[in-house]
């Protein structure tokens, strides 16, 4: 990392550009609120801007500290604190893992909107370029210090940077196979879930009318949950996130496959009450997984 001084002295910022930026504290002032608005009607664009900026409460906390990042710009004191607030803000970024291209992106939008006023509200023309010059090192430091702690979070290293990214990529690989073999094993459980549902369907008369039946049943269960594995799956392997739901579904199915078994034996009620205590019991955390999903 690089101390504020060396900072100042590679992007040539010197005495006179802090207070350029000084004199320029009162017009940016008097267009705060207008930076702001038009900064979230340029991020909103942004694939995933609704995924950081989630709610009303992260917005205005948002809004608030751009209100007070912006003004700081203009500030005239750009020693310490300044590098140690701006390290602050950029980690903040880093830590919700907002891609930094997001980051890059906005200042291309803070650089126009400053440039912009600047050509508004400065009548002589040279004296707007020398203080639009003064702008842009600023936003320059800014971004530099910024990117900079996406670059301190990447050079975390136990081994060899090398050696890790390969590790990384063939885990990676290696779990994606695993996962294709997963496919290709479900698809095999499809097939003879419709075998035996086609047997059971065959036989339904052979014997007993209801054994028949309750069984072509359980073997159509049965298919339902490998349906259901597969679609997950499918939607894992696209990027969805993990379903846990789909695995108390398949507890589910299995649990009301043994009762419909159960039944047809005389006798067996305890074991059937036990068993209807376990389908109750998954229900309700199946119904309890299905609400905090819906909740998000
Ligand atoms: C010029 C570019 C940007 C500036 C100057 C900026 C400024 C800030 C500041 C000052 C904070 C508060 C940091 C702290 O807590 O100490 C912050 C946090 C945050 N920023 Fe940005 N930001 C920029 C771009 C973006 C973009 C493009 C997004 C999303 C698309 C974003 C999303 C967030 C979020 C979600 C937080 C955390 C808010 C919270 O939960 O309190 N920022 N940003």
């Amino acid at each position: 990392m690089h101390s504020p001084s060396q900072i100042k002295a590679h992007y040539n910022f010197t005495n006179a550009d802090a207070a350029n930026l000084k004199r320029l504290a009162p017009i940016m002032e008097r267009h705060r609120d207008e930076f702001v608005i038009e900064f979230y009607d340029y991020v909103k664009h942004f694939e995933e801007a609704n995924k950081f900026l989630k709610d009303d409460a992260t917005i205005k906390r948002h809004q608030d500290a751009l209100k007070i990042w912006f003004m700081d710009l203009f500030n005239g004191e750009y020693g310490d604190a300044y590098y140690k607030g701006l390290e602050k803000v950029g980690l903040a970024h880093v830590k919700i893992n907002l891609h930094a291209h997001y980051v890059n992106a906005a200042f291309h939008f803070v650089k126009a909107f400053a440039q912009g006023i600047i050509r508004r509200e400065i009548g002589d023309r040279e004296d707007g370029v020398a203080l639009g010059r003064s702008v842009e090192k600023i936003l320059d430091i800014n971004l530099d210090v910024f990117t900079s702690s996406y670059i301190e979070e990447e050079k975390k290293v136990f081994v060899s940077l090398k050696v890790e990214s390969y590790l990384i990529q063939m885990a990676n690989r290696f779990s994606h196979g695993l996962n294709i073999i997963l496919v290709m094993g479900l698809v095999i459980l499809g097939i003879l879930g419709i075998g035996l549902f086609v047997y059971d369907l065959l036989h339904i008369l052979d014997g007993e009318i209801e054994k028949g039946l309750l069984s072509t049943l359980g073997s159509l269960l049965m298919l339902w949950v490998v349906i259901e594995l597969m679609d997950t799956e499918i939607k894992h392997l696209k990027g969805g996130k993990f379903a846990v739901k789909v695995f108390v579904s398949v507890a589910l199915v299995a649990m009301i496959r043994k009762i419909l078994i159960a039944s047809l034996k005389s006798g067996a009620v305890e074991a059937q009450l036990s068993l209807i205590a376990a389908v109750a019991v998954l229900g309700f955390i199946y119904w309890l997984i299905s609400k905090t999903e819906s909740a998000h």
